[in-house]
């Protein structure tokens, strides 16, 4: 069955839960992507995302729970009629096959015919760059070409919703990001619903309408990029996305407020966070000449633009990590001064979860 491109398609997941013998792969997945908004599915290696991919797709049943795309209910159809295109994670073209023989492959074991073929070929191919090298090999082919011609087989399937599980793995940096924007763009001019499947963050970010982080088989949080950043629902969520990652601090008790735990201050958050979890954001620590957390430098990675300075505070030491921009040259076991944002991350040791956000606001470090 073809379906046109129609806007994108909703796609909506209710409590789906999927074993392999006594490992939950998936539990109680719920989830809802609009029609044509561009959906990250993110998360550490076996946390469930490819088996939620194939889910969808119908190439795998889960044991409980529901796929519906459009409004219907497709979880007794196979996977031709549910009107979905999936570019897998290993893309393997056919090497005897042309670059047009092999994005037409799926239609001709559809028929559909000649003409209709020809037409979604030369359109793909447009999309993507592959007019001149249609009558290649693949292995004629730079990988970020062949890539592209994996795309442009999903293309062709004019399906309204794409399945992507982690299609730009095998490409050097500068060319995954020509093809992250590549990739966007392409998905809004066709207007298609794009359920994409990554473990990079970053490009998680950049990519995504909407991010679903998975943690063993469940959803840890399910929001835009943005707030997934500036609010992380969990210690999980705060030590997966940024570059680096949040610095996660023990905290104490004070008579006047809490400080980090095994340092005489200055206060850092408000009295009753004393048992919580402090989150901060490397970026968002500065070095000061005047009075700051005292800290010592354990190793300062240079990065070109920046430099992510690793520090001590406190005994027990617990680590905290700065992103400075420029150079800083500092030998390990150098003093500095710390200063921290005001705005905190605040989480329970005991769920992991974010404290309200009435706790989160509060005057830190006096400048
Ligand atoms: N066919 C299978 N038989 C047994 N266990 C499986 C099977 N497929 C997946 N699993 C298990 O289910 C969990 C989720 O696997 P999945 O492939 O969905 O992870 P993933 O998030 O795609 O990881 P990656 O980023 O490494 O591709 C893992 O613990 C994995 O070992
Ligand atoms: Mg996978």
């Amino acid at each position: 069955m073809d379906h046109p491109v129609n806007g994108g398609t909703e796609l909506r997941l209710d409590r789906v839960s999927r074993w392999f013998g006594a490992t939950a792969a998936l539990r109680d997945v719920s989830l809802s992507c609009a029609g044509g908004r561009f959906f990250v599915l993110l998360g550490p290696s076996g946390c469930g995302k490819s088996t939620l991919l194939r889910v969808i797709a119908g190439l795998d049943t889960q044991h409980s729970g529901h796929v519906m795309i459009g409004g219907r209910d497709v979880t007794e159809l196979p996977p031709k009629d549910r009107g979905i295109a999936m570019v897998f994670q290993n893309y393997a073209l056919f090497p005897h096959l042309s670059v047009a023989e092999n994005i037409v492959f799926g239609l001709r074991a559809r028929k559909v015919p000649r003409a209709e073929r020809d037409r979604r070929l030369l359109r793909a191919a447009e999309l993507l760059g592959l007019t001149q090298l249609l009558s290649r090999r693949p292995n004629q082919l730079s990988g970020g070409q062949q890539q592209r011609v994996a795309l442009a087989r999903a293309v062709v399937a004019e399906a309204p919703i794409c399945l992507m599980d982690e299609p730009l793995s095998n490409l050097d940096a500068k060319l995954r990001t020509e093809m992250r924007r590549e990739l966007r763009t392409l998905q809004r001019r066709l207007g298609i619903t794009m359920i994409y499947v990554t473990h990079d963050q970053a490009e998680a970010l950049s990519m995504a309408d909407q991010v679903v982080l998975l943690n063993e088989g469940r959803v840890e949080q399910d929001s835009p990029p943005a707030e997934l950043y500036a609010r992380p629902a969990s210690l999980f969520a705060a030590s997966f996305i940024g570059t680096p990652a949040m610095s996660l601090l023990r905290l104490a008790p004070r008579e006047d407020g809490a400080v980090i735990a095994g340092t005489n201050g200055p206060v850092v958050a408000p009295a009753n966070a004393a048992h919580a979890i402090l989150g901060v954001r490397p970026e968002e620590v500065s070095l000061t000449d005047g009075a700051g957390i005292s800290a010592a430098v354990i190793s300062a990675e240079y990065l070109g633009a920046e430099t992510v300075l690793s520090c001590a505070v406190g005994t027990p030491a617990q680590v905290i990590q700065a992103r400075l921009p420029g150079n800083h040259s500092l030998a390990a076991g150098t003093a500095v001064q710390l200063r921290l944002p005001r705005r905190l991350h605040l989480f329970d040791p005991a769920t992991g979860r974010r404290l309200p956000e009435t706790m989160q606001a509060f005057s830190p470090v006096d400048a």
